[in-house]
């Protein structure tokens, strides 16, 4: 199963103001010292995510035993968790299972239904109580931090609705958690309820986190084989270790978007011709932003660098965003990612034949439709100059989906070190969450209450 990228377009043999070999060689320095420094990170054992393909037997048969015995026993499997703890596993239920995946009847699926509230709107969880029987279901509450408010306030809710439902006993068969083995309110709960747990290991950061239990779990409850997602990430591993940009593909993705970026290119758009990767975007732009988009470099000067990432997909957005990067500003790099082989195949009848501007679709298929529009639209970029590379990918099926999540895992790292930033860290991310708990009165956010209040009274430039 090889995935390979295309990064043609991208130079100057195909686009204006392209990158030329030159342009790469002359950051040979920085590219080896990233290299090194992820290297270093890792055998000190500060990069563990490098590890989850290899150090997970046990976990996976826990896993694989744990779902074989509940799988029969739910309707439905409900996630709870936000950014790293959901992203994940809805973008790997997508790429493998159907689009109408909670349609299908019970035979046709042979798994629970899926269901992930990110969110803490009160319309998401209040519209799930209509459609679900809370007793048929499995709740899985993911917080790495075991604090985050919105899924811990989902967890309240659940834990309180299914205690004065089936009884305190009974509803502890109903919550599955994953958390940190030892930081945070969860697994303290967890432990003293006794809940059933898998731990997220401590040097795994949230948005790293898709092949730990994170989205092991999941995905091992919609019959995804979640050993073949570790063998692609193994298999991944193995390519993105290599010294030399030139056969190193998230080095290259990487080194190309710093170059990028460094002309001005900020904006990272993830584009794949294929609806089963749709939510792969959406993982790829928490990864991409909350990892690059940093305040201080590694001296803790400041710098405030980052790369916009922006979600599209291929062929809808040609019809949306596309007139953009064709025509608009030149700060953009599309990254598209095309697929050889489509699960399913339809073919456009030969109707309609009379008329040349619709008959000459007859006979083929939308597989083919699909993949011309992909090259079309490249093609068009590349003729405006557009700086773009394609990700190629044989199938969508679990080993390339853990190559995909491994090699972006990967980009990500080397770029914050051609960055010289700390994209394993999320400060930003971290002051949201403090502002929240500040704004309930949490014990301990005091000053910053003060500091939220004192700000929101300054509200001089409002109309109406
Ligand atoms: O990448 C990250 O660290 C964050 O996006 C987290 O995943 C997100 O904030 C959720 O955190 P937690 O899993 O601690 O609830």
């Amino acid at each position: 199963m090889k995935i390979s990228l295309d990064y043609n377009n991208m130079t100057n043999d195909f686009i204006k103001n392209g990158i030329s070999n030159n342009d790469i060689n002359n950051l040979n320095e920085k590219i080896k010292n990233a290299v090194n420094a992820i290297s270093e990170k890792r055998k000190n054992g500060k990069l563990d995510f490098m590890e989850l393909p290899y150090n997970q037997e046990n976990v996976v048969s826990e896993i694989e035993k744990y779902a074989k015995e509940k799988i029969n026993e739910i309707e439905a499997f409900v996630l709870l968790g936000i950014g790293g703890s959901s992203l994940g596993p809805m973008a790997l239920q997508q790429a493998i299972n159907s689009p109408y995946y909670n349609e299908l009847s019970k035979e046709q699926r042979k798994t629970p239904k899926f269901y992930v509230v990110d969110n803490v709107d009160p319309e998401k969880l209040v519209y799930l109580f209509e459609i679900i029987d809370i007793s048929k279901c499995l709740f899985n509450v993911i917080s790495k931090s075991g604090s985050t408010s919105e899924t811990m306030s989902q967890f309240m809710i659940i834990v309180d609705m299914l205690n004065k439902k089936l009884g305190k006993e009974k509803a502890k068969e109903n919550i599955v958690c994953t958390t940190d083995k030892e930081n945070g309110n969860l697994i303290k709960i967890a432990k003293q309820d006794g809940y059933k747990t898998f731990i997220i290991p401590s040097g795994v950061g949230g948005r790293f986190s898709q092949l730990t239990p994170v989205g092991l779990l999941p995905a091992a409850f919609c019959g995804i084989d979640i050993r073949k997602l570790l063998q692609g990430a193994a298999k991944m591993d193995e390519i993105c270790k290599n010294e030399d940009v030139y056969k190193n593909p998230a080095l290259m993705y990487a080194t190309l978007h710093y170059i990028g970026l460094n002309r001005g290119q900020n904006i990272s758009v993830l584009m794949p011709y294929a609806e089963s990767l749709k939510y792969i975007s959406d993982w790829y732009a928490q990864l991409w932003a909350e990892s690059i988009g940093k305040k201080y470099n590694n001296k803790g000067e400041i710098v405030n660098v980052g790369q916009t990432p922006v979600k599209a997909l291929g062929a809808t957005d040609q019809h949306s965003q596309v007139q953009l990067y064709m025509e608009g500003p030149f700060d953009k790099i599309i990254v598209f990612i095309e697929v050889d082989k489509y699960k399913k195949t339809i073919e456009i009848p030969k109707i309609f034949e009379d008329i040349p501007s619709l008959g000459f679709l007859g006979g083929h298929t939308h597989n083919k439709l699909i993949q011309f529009e992909k090259i079309a639209t490249e093609y068009a970029l590349q003729k405006e100059n557009r700086p773009n590379m394609t990700i190629s990918i044989p199938e969508v099926n679990e080993f390339t989906m853990g190559q995909l999540f491994y090699f972006f895992e990967m980009a990500t790292s080397y770029m914050g070190e051609l960055l010289e930033i700390n994209a394993f860290d999320q400060p930003g991310v971290e002051e949201g969450k403090n502002s929240t708990y500040a704004l309930f009165d949490r014990p301990g956010y005091e000053e910053k209450k003060k500091e939220i209040k004192e700000s929101k009274e300054k509200d001089t430039n409002r109309i109406i």
